[in-house]
């Protein structure tokens, strides 16, 4: 059972000079301090923060989303020195990277000392450590004086915020506050690169593209199972079925004809079909319930941006009982994209031949 509170919304000016000094920023880290949970803009999607050195906040960050217990969560720190306090090692490859792309999108995995709670690893050996490029989730922690522990503040299962209000959809009355500091930039949530051992590995594609990464440290691994579809991922978290709105989602890939021939079946077989295509694609199929246009195919940042709160306005209008949703080029920020719908839809993918 989750437990029941009135959730504050804290709203922050956006023309303020110094975060640090707003009423919002403050009550949140009090708020944190106190070991309750504090929902809060991140560069990648809202985040549900609680003292990540408190067994108590972290107890209830996992009951109020639903969360599976054996599924770790990330520690949000706002300086790069407050590695040194968790981490028992920082490779060489870790250090480049955080020098590369902290604060921003990039989260590392680490062999911990032991510092932080079991809960928050989830009985691992390891930690996920990361530096948030959002000037207000920096104030926040800052502020806070501890390390945020923050997974994304939806209901396990669902979609992730990106707005404000996707948080309230899912966790009215279930945490103390939400922070609303607009929509976020990236859309995707942070790549995972695990830099435990000595060939790092992406276990979760996200904000910083592989392309990046290599730039810096050379080539990396991807975890096999994250296109496969494996049962065993590196990343406890990639082997739940997410992101999904309540339609079942089926991704398609191929030619606009092969999308129109699915919608065509799937009518066919008396289902209520919604598309989600590229702004390229408008009025393009026939025959479909409703249709949502998610970014444009020339600028796939666009596309990420959008994804989430395109999936969840299916939820919200109820209309369609199947989602279609066209297949994005796995380039770049693409592979993020295609990872999150493939977990969307549960790894229906249809392609054509
Ligand atoms: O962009 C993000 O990363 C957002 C914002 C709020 O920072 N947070 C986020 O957290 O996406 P969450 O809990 O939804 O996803 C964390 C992922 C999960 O897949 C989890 O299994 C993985 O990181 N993870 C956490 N600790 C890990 C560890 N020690 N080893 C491997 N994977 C880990
Ligand atoms: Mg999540």
């Amino acid at each position: 059972m989750s437990e029941q509170m009135k959730t504050r919304y804290l709203s922050v000016d956006s023309d303020v000079d110094n975060l640090t000094e707003t009423g919002a920023v403050r009550t949140a880290a009090a708020l944190l301090k106190d070991n309750l949970t504090v929902a809060f803009p991140t560069e990648t999607v809202y985040g549900l923060g609680g003292n990540a050195e408190s067994r108590e906040a972290i107890e209830r960050i996992f009951r109020a989303k639903g969360r599976p217990a054996d599924n770790p969560l990330i520690a949000h720190v706002a300086r790069k020195d407050d590695v040194y306090r968790y981490a028992s090692s920082v490779s060489e490859q870790a250090e480049q990277l955080m020098d590369a792309f902290w604060p921003g999108p990039l989260t590392i995995i680490f062999p911990h000392n032991g510092t932080l709670p079991e809960a928050v690893t989830a009985g691992l050996s390891t930690v996920a450590l990361r530096m948030p490029g959002h000037p207000l989730a920096l104030a926040i922690i800052e502020e806070a004086g501890v390390p945020v522990a923050a997974p994304s503040a939806n209901t396990s299962g669902r979609p992730s915020p990106t707005a404000a209000v996707h948080v309230r959809e899912d966790l009215d009355g279930k945490i103390a506050a939400i922070v609303d500091g607009g929509a976020t930039g990236v859309g995707v949530e942070s790549t995972v690169v695990d830099c435990s051992s000595e060939k790092p590995a992406i276990l979760r594609p996200g904000g910083i593209t592989k392309e990046e990464i290599e730039n810096i440290i050379g080539s990396v691994e991807v975890d096999s199972a994250l296109s496969a579809g494996d049962e065993a991922p590196r990343s406890p978290g990639m082997k739940y079925t997410h992101y999904a709105p309540n339609a079942a989602v089926t991704v398609v890939s191929g030619s606009d004809r092969f999308f129109q021939e699915q919608i065509n079946n799937a009518a066919a077989q008396g289902r209520r079909v919604g598309v989600l295509v590229p702004e390229e694609k408008k009025d393009l199929f026939t025959g479909v319930e409703e249709e949502r246009i998610c970014g444009s195919v020339n600028d796939m940042a666009s596309v990420a941006r959008d994804l989430y709160a395109s999936l969840r306005s299916f939820d919200l209008s109820g209309r369609s009982d199947l989602i279609l949703a066209m297949a994005v080029p796995e380039t770049e920020i693409g592979q993020a994209i295609m990872n999150r719908l493939r977990k969307a839809a549960g790894n229906r993918v249809i392609a054509e031949k």
